[in-house]
């Protein structure tokens, strides 16, 4: 039988998705379960953006400009001017999600063999993109007792070599919830300048920003325009994962050139998601008060109900809808795994991600567990009461933790 890849052998699975067997055989088995592991919300879709699928009147489905149909990339232009991100529609690519966003990124900028910097945790699919590209990631560790803050820019130069290209951050970032403050991108624009690097950015979250913090995009930065790629998604911004439609924005015209040929390849980006990506540029501002004062609901409700359980320590994240929490528990894909296999409260469980998926350092994370509150306060209620009954039943539960981390969770 002839053999696989290497590359196919080194594509790490995903590590969000790897726990799913479990929570099928604990389905079939009558159990209710509440998936707090992955990033769907259940928000729904402007009607705007539905309508205009449900009207589309052309007689053929056509492929699209291999950058995105014209005026969807000027109406875009437009949304990003509301941002003060000052782009034209030459200036962005619509991609198949902000997935092929991120791999035309490192495909366009990085050669096989390259390095890439990206503050840990991090998106696990960067790992995925990676070894597509044939890039090595070096992870720069971030840490839970801070709220996981920017690393010291000292720490980012002790990994550059020859072979770094480029730095990767997620602003607000997914798994943490964490903004970077001004000052942060700052630090990291000039670290950029003095080794000549580029900088890419996944902003998909950039809707989702808390408690009137001030959301900076490494598009405001200045003098490093040539250097800066925005990777971007309408996935969470409209709650609209299934259209398949994202962004690839910068002021390099090198760059550009380069994505475009990657952008030819594969011929067009998909023309419905388009056509509703153009409609829900009109959604009503109404409509992300409410979400935005929905999630914040939620992440209180969250936050609060882990800080208050026995040895649980969950920092107060600014954007996103992901919180990291420390849990006093021996190793986290054992936990996991368990609350899906063996746990039942009242016919319930929960589904969490394993923190560990998202560090490349081997045994970072190792406590810590991915929340997404992409579910109504309700069943995030159900959830927490069974979380926090599963942490008193847990076998590998560690000794003598102690109610530890509820004033560092109100930060
Ligand atoms: C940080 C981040 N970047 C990119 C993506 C991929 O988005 P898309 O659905 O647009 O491919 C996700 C999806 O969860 C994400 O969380």
């Amino acid at each position: 039988m002839p053999e696989i890849s290497k590359r196919a052998v080194q594509m790490p699975a995903s590590p969000i998705r790897k726990l799913v067997p479990f929570a099928e055989a604990a389905k079939r088995q009558g159990r209710i379960i509440y998936h707090l592991n992955i990033g769907q919300p259940d928000i729904e879709t402007p009607e705007t953006a539905l309508n205009a699928v449900r009207n589309y009147s052309s007689k053929v489905v056509e492929y699209s400009h291999s950058a995105g149909i014209e005026s969807y990339r000027k109406k875009l232009a437009g949304y990003y001017g509301k941002y003060d991100i000052n782009v034209s529609h030459n200036d962005i690519i619509i991609t198949n999600g902000g997935s092929e966003a991120i791999m035309m990124a490192m495909m366009s900028c990085m050669n096989p063999g390259d390095e890439v910097i990206i503050p840990e945790p991090f998106y696990a699919n960067y790992n995925g993109f990676s070894c597509y590209a044939g890039v090595t990631v070096k992870p720069v560790r971030s840490f839970i007792e801070t709220g996981f803050a920017l690393p010291p820019v000292s720490e980012f130069e002790k990994l550059i070599t020859k072979k770094t290209r480029a730095i990767l951050i997620c602003n607000p970032g997914n798994p943490t919830g964490y903004l970077y403050s001004r000052e942060e991108l700052e630090s990291l624009r000039d670290l950029v300048l003095r080794h000549d690097l580029f900088l890419l950015s996944d902003e998909v979250y950039r809707e989702f920003c808390y408690d009137k913090k001030e959301y900076v995009s490494v598009m405001h930065l200045r003098g490093i325009e040539e250097n800066v790629i925005l990777l971007d998604s309408i996935s969470k911004r409209y709650s609209a994962c299934g259209a398949r439609v994202g962004a690839f924005v910068s002021k390099n015209r090198s760059v550009m050139d380069a994505a475009m040929k990657f952008a030819q390849a594969r011929l067009s980006p998909p023309t419905f998601g388009q056509v509703a990506a153009e409609a829900a540029i009109d959604t009503p501002e109404a409509y992300f008060v409410s979400v935005k004062n929905e999630y914040v609901a939620r992440r209180d409700f969250l936050v609060d109900a882990l800080n208050r359980m026995a040895g649980v320590f969950c920092p107060r994240p600014s954007g996103a809808f992901y919180a990291i929490a420390r849990l006093p528990i021996d190793n986290a894909d054992r936990f996991c795994q368990w609350l899906l296999e063996s746990f039942s409260c009242r016919n319930q469980t929960v589904m969490l991600a394993p923190a560990t998926g998202f560090y490349s350092t081997p045994g970072a994370g190792e406590d810590e567990v991915r929340i997404a509150y992409v579910l109504k306060i309700d069943s995030l209620r159900n959830a927490m009461e069974c979380l926090e009954q599963a942490l008193a039943e847990y076998p590998g539960r560690k000794k003598g933790t102690t109610h530890a981390g509820a004033q560092a969770g109100n930060r």
